[in-house]
């Protein structure tokens, strides 16, 4: 069922359940990590049981009551040392209908500001006995430190060009309630490819869920590589080429503040050779959903026109990100490996590594 119609159906944002259960494995399938840290690492099982999960958790926060007591008693840092408004703001909201306690730092006004190292950051984020971190950082692999020197669970809210786990999942769960399904899709993920550890983390999991990708973008804003991103890759320079049959287009940000003055002439010019506006959403399939994380860039990747528009999922991407990241949370927090010892650790256990 198109998004469109689920609309229409209840007049709701989003559509009824999905008849289709995601995967038949999730159901039996049990969480086995104790971070978040990319897709690179999971199962396709493992994604399951966080979609899974996320239903039920979008189901709870369409309540008048949203609160749940999965977290109740934990504490859920939100370290954020790059901006970000809709995931830290969904993480924060996430830890809140879990009932943690939550306490968000970001750059501004921190001791990283004044040059604090990440490794005595997370001596100091286990000193205060965190039980999980969310990090957001400018240097790719950040998070993965993180989890080395503190006894938290560490979850990945997007490091430099690396990895975005967190909005790939709430993108597949985006993806799955409108189109009923994961494989056999075609999804065109076009923009500024190179800069973007969101296309990154989506090449990977949609692969993994055996959907077809197809990047797109300028020769100046695909790496080399940009077939090798993930399993079912393929690569275009043309728009036209990367809708053409596509289930999904989703379109990414032209990252001003990570770009040479070199790669990109005019913003006129890119919307006019890769912008997403009326004429070339003609040309897409009649039920196929465009999708952008967020924030667009109005009149340069997304004409505003389609952004609102009646195929745009992208604010079901925002509610989704609220239920995938509670989802994520519960995992990593209660059902990873190495959580029930915790509690029992002595307070000086930021010296060593915890299995
Ligand atoms: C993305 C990010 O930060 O990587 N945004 C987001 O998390 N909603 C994409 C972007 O910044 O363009």
């Amino acid at each position: 069922m198109s998004a469109l119609a689920a609309r229409a159906d209840d007049g709701s944002h989003w559509g009824p359940m999905l008849e289709r259960p995601l995967t038949n494995m999730a159901t039996t399938h049990s969480w086995p990590h104790r971070h978040l840290l990319g897709i690179d690492g999971l199962s396709a099982a493992d994604v399951g049981v966080v979609l899974e999960r996320a239903e039920t958790y979008l189901q709870l926060s369409r309540q008048r009551e949203k609160k749940s007591a999965t977290l109740r008693g934990r504490t859920l840092i939100n370290l954020f040392l790059e901006d970000s408004t809709r995931t830290r703001g969904s993480f924060e909201l996430a830890g809140k209908r879990l009932g943690a306690d939550v306490v968000n730092v970001s750059s501004s006004g921190t001791s990283a500001a004044k040059g604090e190292t990440l490794l005595d950051t997370a001596r100091n984020l286990d000193a205060m006995r965190a039980d999980i971190v969310v990090v957001r950082h400018g240097a790719s692999g950040a998070p993965h430190m993180l989890a080395e020197h503190t006894g938290a669970s560490v979850v990945n809210a997007g490091d430099g060009q690396h990895e975005h786990p967190t909005q790939a999942l709430l993108d597949a769960f985006t993806i799955h309630r409108a189109k009923g399904k994961l494989a056999g899709l075609r999804v065109a993920i076009c923009g500024d490819i190179y800069h973007s550890r969101v296309a990154r983390s989506n090449a990977l999991l949609l692969g993994l869920m055996k959907a077809d990708v197809v990047l797109c973008g300028p020769r100046t804003m695909l790496p080399r590589d940009a077939n090798v991103l993930g399993p079912t890759v393929t690569v275009t320079h043309r728009l036209a080429e990367a809708i053409e049959g596509a289930d999904v287009v989703m379109m990414l940000r032209i990252q001003k503040e990570r770009l040479g003055k070199a790669m990109m002439s005019t913003a006129r010019e890119y919307s006019r050779t890769f912008g997403l506006g009326p004429r070339v959403l003609a040309a897409m399939k009649p039920d196929a959903i465009v999708m952008h994380p967020g924030p667009i860039n109005r009149g340069v990747e997304l004409e505003p026109t389609v952004a609102d528009g009646p195929r745009s999922v992208v604010l079901d991407q925002v509610e989704a990100g609220v239920a995938v990241r509670m989802a994520v949370l519960d995992l990593v927090g209660n059902d990873g490996p190495g959580v029930m010892r915790r509690e029992d650790a002595p307070a000086s256990r930021s010296k060593g590594k915890r299995a």
